[in-house]
């Protein structure tokens, strides 16, 4: 009697799994799980804006000149969730120059093509501690330091395998309009800006072909670098480009595998490290999420696995960080209780 109404091990295990998958089908059925905090996106973008809105601390960067142009009270926050939807307040459709919001995503390329290890070894991935335009970064280490700032992202356009400027720019371009999920192009007049202005840039790319440490000719280099910076986007398609991070680099409105997996963790973590420059101690402190940041003003920042906060807003801090893009970010992540290191109440 006893032994008949004892469920033997693998049995239970049967009864425990269909009960399981009784539960789970019809989440498969239906798609994506909806994220738990979903229910306070609009609200926290909501609140975020609201409470920021009038705030005039910071200006628009001036050592690209046509970025003193941007109108400086254009401000913008948005939440896209894994499966593309999209919660915004704000200028979020306003097209401004990507900057370094670019590099994480040529980052991914060369991952892509070529293996993080090469990344690892060609680029670098410690964080400086200096400014993203450091030269003194590129004598204390021996290589381009890591793809963030200018020397090391410079050096990730050259390691794009292609055999003709043409080519390496079709690649770095077409990977940005993948992550997007729209084809982005770029803000002519600002380039013209840039590049008739790049005397700084110019001389990291030198320097590091002179040491071994850039991959093409350096004026090829500083040209599509100089390019990817111009890239025209929204806060929306940054949004899309970080859902796409926290999506295992599945595009959340196209579908398409834009960078495989597993390398995605290794990109947030140098996202973590060095996307603020020397500013990335107190963003880690303040917002906890991996983020990355662009003086034409936009932030994205991804909480991985989850969904992405992206904001714009042209006045700069002295680190060249977006003052308003910084609070609305920190302020969402705290309100979430999304940082990855735990909930952080302030
Ligand atoms: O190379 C530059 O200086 C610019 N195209 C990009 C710098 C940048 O966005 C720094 N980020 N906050």
């Amino acid at each position: 009697m006893m032994a008949s109404n004892r469920i033997s091990f693998p049995a239970a295990l049967a009864a425990t799994l269909a009960m399981s998958m009784a539960v789970a089908a019809p989440a498969f059925a239906k798609g994506p799980v909806p994220d738990p905090a979903v229910k306070d996106f609009q609200r926290v973008v909501d609140a975020a804006y609201a409470k920021y809105k009038d705030l005039k601390e910071g200006k628009n960067a001036d050592y690209i000149p046509i970025l003193t142009e941007t109108p400086s009270d254009l401000f913008g926050v948005v939440i896209v969730a894994k499966d593309g939807k999209v919660y915004s307040a704000g200028d979020v459709d306003y097209v401004f120059s990507i900057q370094s919001v670019s590099k994480p995503f040529t980052a991914a390329l060369v991952m892509s093509e070529q293996g993080p290890e090469v990344l690892r070894e060609k680029i670098g991935v410690e964080p400086t501690g200096m400014a993203f335009n450091s030269k003194l970064a590129l004598a204390v280490y021996e290589d381009s330091v890591n793809p963030l700032v200018n020397a090391g992202a410079i050096a990730a356009v050259s390691l794009v395998q292609a055999t003709s400027e043409q080519e390496r720019w079709n690649k770095v371009q077409q990977n940005l309009s993948d992550f997007a999920g729209r084809p982005l192009t770029v803000l002519e007049k600002v380039y013209e800006s840039e590049y008739t202005t790049a005397f700084g840039n110019r001389g990291i790319a030198n320097l590091l072909y002179n040491w071994g440490r850039l991959y093409s000719e350096p004026e090829e280099a500083l040209r599509v670098y100089t390019r990817e910076c111009s890239v025209g986007v929204s806060a929306k398609d940054l949004g899309v480009m970080g859902a796409t991070l926290a999506n295992g680099g599945v595009n959340p409105l196209t579908r398409k595998q834009v960078m495989p997996a597993g390398h995605v963790p290794e990109l947030l973590a140098v996202m973590a490290t060095a996307g603020f420059y020397d500013e990335s101690g107190v963003w880690m402190f303040k917002a906890g999420l991996p983020a990355k940041t662009g003086v034409g003003g936009g932030i994205v920042a991804v909480v991985p696995g989850r969904f992405a906060i992206a904001a714009f807003s042209p006045r700069l801090n002295e680190a060249g960080n977006s003052v308003r893009s910084m609070k609305a970010i920190q302020d969402i992540a705290a309100e979430l209780g999304v940082g990855v290191f735990g909930p952080n109440p302030d």
